[in-house]
């Protein structure tokens, strides 16, 4: 499905003929209800990251959030881990993904650094981010500790998703990327921070990296959405980072599902060009220019 024209004269993705609306934050929220005594998500949301015009493209049309993450640290610039990721690099790719969308919410991840000392300091970074970008909503990790600062945003007019589980910016007090809540009271707390970060005004919550039974609970117990990676069938919803599922690494997390094979066919695609270049099978009469006749 092509859903785009790209004008070459400003570059930018220019929506096809009758561009639908937006998701919205009421949209997102408004798909979990309250059934009985718990909460309810009858059709899961679907979140998958983007960081380019391209990818959000191809992606706008099946997702109802793109998220650009700050994984792009590790999957675009090759960083060791999320903590050198800049706010330079979250607005340039932001923008980029809120041009290649016209249908998803897009939410671009705040960065290390950028909003852990203060509201305050949350505050300028986050409306930094969505001035530049044009994106609906942020994304902060943490939990009890954040809730004040998701509460202060919130109230003013920035829409927040929250992180709690496995916090890949806690990367040097966690010790790794293991899944979270093996211990009873790592789990109180995994859902403690779910409840605060809910409690705060989070419009949805990603739960990253935890025993299963963990985020199952969560989203059952908790009002805003819980979008689930490598934690449970059962969340409101479902991110995965896209370059996992498309197969563009050898080494992919437990929790992945690959749904192609891309780094093989980019692999061969170069190997038969290679091939053509210095055999000299490329490029032929159809790949140049020769005199009108
Ligand atoms: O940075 C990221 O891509 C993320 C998702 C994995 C949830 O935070």
């Amino acid at each position: 499905m092509s859903t785009f024209t790209i004008d070459t004269s400003t570059s930018r993705a220019t929506p096809s003929p009758v561009p639908g609306k937006r998701m919205t934050v009421p949209s997102i929220r408004s798909r979990k209800l309250v059934e009985g005594d718990g909460f309810r998500t009858e059709q899961p949301i679907v979140m998958l990251t983007a960081y380019t015009m391209r990818m959000a493209q191809l992606l706008d049309p099946h997702c109802d959030m793109l998220l650009v993450g700050d994984s792009l640290g590790q999957v675009i610039y090759g960083l060791p881990s999320t903590i050198p990721v800049t706010m330079e690099m979250m607005c340039a790719h932001g923008a980029a993904v809120v041009r290649g969308s016209w249908h998803a919410l897009v939410a671009v991840d705040m960065p290390f650094g950028s909003y852990e000392a203060s509201p305050e300091q949350a505050f300028a970074s986050a409306s930094r981010i969505m001035k530049e970008t044009g994106c609906a909503a942020v994304k902060l990790e943490g939990g009890e500790a954040m809730a004040p600062t998701i509460e202060f945003l919130a109230h003013r007019g920035i829409p927040v998703i929250g992180h709690v589980g496995l916090t890949p910016q806690a990367v040097n007090v966690l010790g790794g990327y293991g899944a979270r809540g093996r211990e009873g009271a790592e789990a109180s707390k995994i859902a403690a921070d779910a409840r605060a970060v809910d409690q705060a005004g989070a419009f949805c919550i990603v739960v990253e990296g935890v025993l299963e039974q963990i985020a199952t609970d969560v989203a059952r117990s908790v009002s805003a959405p819980i979008i689930g990676i490598g934690a449970s069938a059962e969340c409101d919803g479902q991110v995965l980072v896209t370059e996992d599922l498309l197969g563009l690494f050898e080494r992919t997390p437990r929790f992945v599902k690959r749904y192609a094979d891309l780094a093989s066919e980019i692999g061969q695609a170069a190997a038969a060009y290679a091939s053509e270049v210095r055999s000299r099978a490329f490029p032929t009469a159809d790949q140049t220019y020769r005199p009108k006749s």
